[in-house]
């Protein structure tokens, strides 16, 4: 057979396969709500922008309603949008929608070795001991109040070390807020010079950017083909390695030195329990499973912080105003003379109220993580078959016209009522909601509100241009809603 006719034959299976499969996910499209018409292998990529899925898939949510269905890849997705739909989904159907969708970029590397990515017993039991093990480490109470505000006042020293020069404020934010997870995990923490900090900062930084950008998107769509083409997300791999460098040496350091009877940290209670379980051979409890368990906490507890500081600041200069009243008020009830205390938020409702429509306006993390369906269902009159990826937009919610009136503009008003008390708004999802709510929630709460008050207690934080100039439309957009890069002055009070 001369080359041609192999070329033809070649040609002739591709693009049977390509109609088989196309076959395929139309018939399987029909068994969802509708939605626009997918393309074979692209899906519907060409209708989404991928620089900002959320905004896009809200703006489809006009003419499809708050469930549909979108083809990302040839693989559909249920999107999920507005207050009343996502609280159906994810908190009164919480049991059908509480599985977790694929998340290849980092799925591939942990590979389910821990809570975040994995589904049934297993992460039922891990979840189960991560939030108590993180309970009994001191985490939601005063100890770690302490140790943010102790952190705090090493930020405040790295800050005066700027005097009142140009910086940009993220590698300093995220040596504050990582050495909190780290003090929480390991028991220590690092100076800023330090370079194993240093690492932990720039490859978890470096990530939160690529795993939102187009890259990281094609990734999770991609995952097989994306393997073996060079590109940015090669660096996502290769970071998430760095990490587990530094993680698997920790632990190692921690098993040379481990008392059973005395346990120091995070890592020392979950060596303890693997201990326990050595003899269970459907043990949960394996050292790749601490290492992929911290590698996680890590991601997960430093850059959606850091990125809430990054982009309030930036808010609060875009609006001076607002974060004078801020100023007023924390004069008004801490002073000067003593840092803020979780006990004084309920005496501040109009920073309370700030932060809380920072959260929202900023909605860090638009689409949540991916759901999964986990039976059979039924949602606004369709039928949801189970293992259906479910997408819940966040920032939909956050953007809902039932429940915002002008959703766009930035308003602490949003969440004060007009005598000034604090109002509460339940269309705020900031951490998800149902079985796979953020488990760092009340970490998170913490150091938001500590280091907010504590920064404007010492600092006025000014932009270098003009605040009119000032852009506060995100980049990335995918995992992560990321504030334009920006450089401050932060002039001492
Ligand atoms: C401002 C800070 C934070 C935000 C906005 C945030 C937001 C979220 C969101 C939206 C989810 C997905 C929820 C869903 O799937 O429905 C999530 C999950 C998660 N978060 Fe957070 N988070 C924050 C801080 C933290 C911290 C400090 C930690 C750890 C110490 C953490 C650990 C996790 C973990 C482990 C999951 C996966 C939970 C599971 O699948 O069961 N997060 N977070």
């Amino acid at each position: 057979m001369d080359f041609g006719a192999v070329l033809f034959l070649l040609l002739v299976a591709c693009i049977s396969y390509m109609i088989v499969m196309y076959g395929k996910m139309l018939q399987k499209r029909g068994q969802l709500p509708p939605g626009p018409m997918p393309l074979p292998i692209i899906g519907n990529l060409l209708q989404v922008n991928t620089d900002n899925i959320a905004k896009s898939l809200i703006a489809m949510s006009k003419k499809y309603g708050p469930v549909f269905t979108i083809h990302l890849g040839s693989k559909p997705n249920l999107v999920l949008c507005g207050y009343e739909t996502v609280k159906e989904a994810l908190i009164d159907k919480a049991e059908q929608f509480g599985g977790r969708g694929r998340f290849p970029v980092f799925l591939n590397f942990t590979k389910g070795n821990e809570m975040a990515f994995s589904n049934g017993e297993k992460w039922k039991e891990r979840r189960i001991f991560v939030v108590q093990t993180m309970r009994s480490f001191g985490v939601g109470n005063r100890s770690t109040e302490e140790q943010i505000q102790e952190e705090a006042h090493f930020l405040i020293r790295e800050l005066r070390k700027t005097s009142q020069l140009p910086f940009d404020p993220t590698l300093i934010f995220s040596c504050c807020v990582a050495n909190v997870i780290c003090s929480i995990l390991f028991g220590s923490r690092f100076d800023y010079e330090d370079k194993t900090l240093q690492t932990i900062v720039s490859t978890t930084n470096e990530n939160f950017h690529l795993i939102s950008s187009f890259w990281g998107t094609m990734y999770n769509i991609y995952p097989e083909i994306m393997d073996y083409l060079p590109g940015p997300h090669k660096k996502i791999f290769a970071n998430h390695e760095a990490l587990r460098v530094i993680l698997q040496d920790v632990v190692k350091a921690h098993q040379e030195t481990l008392d059973p009877d005395s346990p120091r940290d995070f890592i020392d209670a979950f060596l303890i329990k693997m201990e326990k379980e050595k003899n269970n051979p459907t043990t949960h409890y394996f050292t790749e499973s601490v290492i992929m368990t911290m590698h996680t906490l890590i991601n997960a507890g430093t850059d959606t912080i850091i990125t809430t500081l990054r982009y309030g600041f930036l808010i609060l200069m875009k609006y001076p105003e607002m974060a004078e009243k801020m100023q007023e008020e924390i004069n008004q009830v801490i002073g000067q003379d003593r840092p803020p205390a979780m006990e004084d938020r309920k005496k501040m409702p109009y920073t309370d109220a700030v932060i809380q429509e920072i959260q929202r306006f900023a909605s860090i993390v638009p689409l949540a993580l991916p759901h999964l369906v986990m039976q059979d269902t039924q949602l606004n009159g369709y039928k949801i078959p189970k293992d259906t990826t479910v997408i819940p937009v966040l920032a939909s919610v956050h953007h809902d016209p039932a429940h915002y009136e002008k959703p766009e503009v930035f308003d602490p008003r949003n969440f004060l009522k007009e005598n000034g008390c604090i109002k509460k708004n339940d269309a705020l999802m900031i951490f998800g909601a149902g079985k796979r709510i953020c488990p760092g929630e009340n970490l998170a709460r913490m150091e938001i509100f500590l280091f907010f008050t504590i920064l404007l207690q010492n600092f006025t934080f000014q932009p270098l241009g003009s605040r009119e100039d000032i852009n506060l439309t995100p980049t990335g957009g995918n995992l992560g809603n990321l504030p334009q890069p920006y450089q401050c002055c932060a002039i001492p009070r």
